[in-house]
């Protein structure tokens, strides 16, 4: 029985749940065009950062202030001083390319944390052809004096300015550290969000003993890291009306079937197609469709938030009941 994974997310219709995370596997031409052969969703491309527009910009302020200060015949003696490889500039032709190249949505990605002349590539992103994009707000907050209000706030106008620039859809990734982030997710989709990736995994920096140095490795994740997705999709999916992706620690079938149950339109993946290569995208639609199959469903839809909280037997699993049962009930302990 062939089965049906289609499945909406930002208003984008994706023939199945997977779709390729930013990262370096959606960087290079010849990837994004095995994604597509292998039967990838949507591919998320690489960001484009705050910092980096903000220092292409700087260099070509430089560059126009040497240029009124300088006699016009020496300037051809001196090298470019703006490199367009990595440039924002080169980040469009990337989105077009991709564009040709892949017949599944491309969503760009932009990264930042303030508000400020940056978010004007929004919209040159999507003049360039994207279909979607993916505002990556990656910010930890270290000022004591900087209030969680305050912070959030500054997440909410990004968000409105970044909205104010397009009228593709537009996803937020988040973190997960929010005091209340029900709240918070819900103020988000008023500032403009149509969807929501959770969560961002922070770069956990660690102490190097041998060069007494922060050693701030990226790390890949593994299937345990799923749970914390897990359980946030599954509380938000039954209270917000937007779209919900999941990111971190999706690496089986299991895992992706876990997810459409508690709630998720999408799935994200990068870890996993960093270390298996892309064709286990095909591994996971296969297993995806076979227990499906296995059991009488027809369609992902049909499937989809059947154990988000409100529709789960013990919505109390959630949360701090469950806690407490798993931690009386702990038997790792050999006494
Ligand atoms: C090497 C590397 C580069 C990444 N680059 C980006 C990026 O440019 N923008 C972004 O939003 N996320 C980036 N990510 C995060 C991934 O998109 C993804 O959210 C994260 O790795 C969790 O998913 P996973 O468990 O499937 O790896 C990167 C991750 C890795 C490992």
């Amino acid at each position: 029985m062939s089965v049906d994974l289609t499945t909406n997310y930002l208003g984008l219709r994706l023939k199945n749940p997977l779709v390729a995370s930013a990262g370096p596997v959606t960087e290079h031409p010849e990837l994004l065009h095995e994604l597509d052969a292998v039967g990838i969703a949507a591919v998320v491309l690489p960001s484009l950062w705050e910092e980096q527009i903000e220092h292409y910009d700087w260099q070509l302020a430089q560059l126009e202030e040497y240029g009124a200060n300088s006699f016009p015949e020496a300037l051809n003696y001196f090298p470019p001083l703006v490199d367009r490889r990595g440039s924002p500039d080169d980040y469009l032709s990337r989105v077009m390319l991709a564009k040709q190249i892949v017949k599944v949505p491309v969503i760009a990605s932009l990264n930042g944390r303030t508000r400020g002349g940056w978010v004007r590539y929004a919209r040159m992103i999507q003049e360039a052809g994207a279909d979607a994009l993916e505002l990556n707000v990656y910010f930890l907050a270290t000022d004591p004096n900087q209030t969680s209000a305050e912070v959030e706030q500054q997440y909410l106008d990004l968000v409105a300015a970044v909205r104010a620039e397009v009228t593709i859809p537009l996803a937020v990734k988040i973190g997960p550290f929010f005091s209340s982030l029900p709240n918070f997710a819900k103020r988000l989709m008023e500032a403009g969000a149509d969807g929501l990736v959770f969560f961002n995994r922070f770069l956990q920096p660690d102490i190097d003993l041998n060069t007494l140095a922060v050693a701030a490795h990226a790390t890949l994740s593994d299937s345990r890291e799923l749970r914390l997705p897990l359980r946030w999709i599954a509380i938000l999916r039954s209270v917000l009306r937007c779209s919900l992706a999941a990111t971190s620690g999706v690496h089986t079938p299991a895992d992706v079937i876990k997810l459409i149950l508690a709630g998720a339109d999408a799935v994200q993946v990068m870890s996993v197609l960093m270390q298996r290569g892309v064709g286990h995208v095909r591994e996971l639609l296969e297993g995806i469709s076979r227990w499906m199959a296995e059991r009488d469903y027809e369609s992902l839809e049909q499937m989809k938030g059947s154990l988000c909280q409100a529709n789960c037997p013990d919505p109390a699993a959630f949360e701090r009941a469950n806690y407490m049962k798993a931690l009386v009930n702990y038997a790792g302990i050999q006494v």
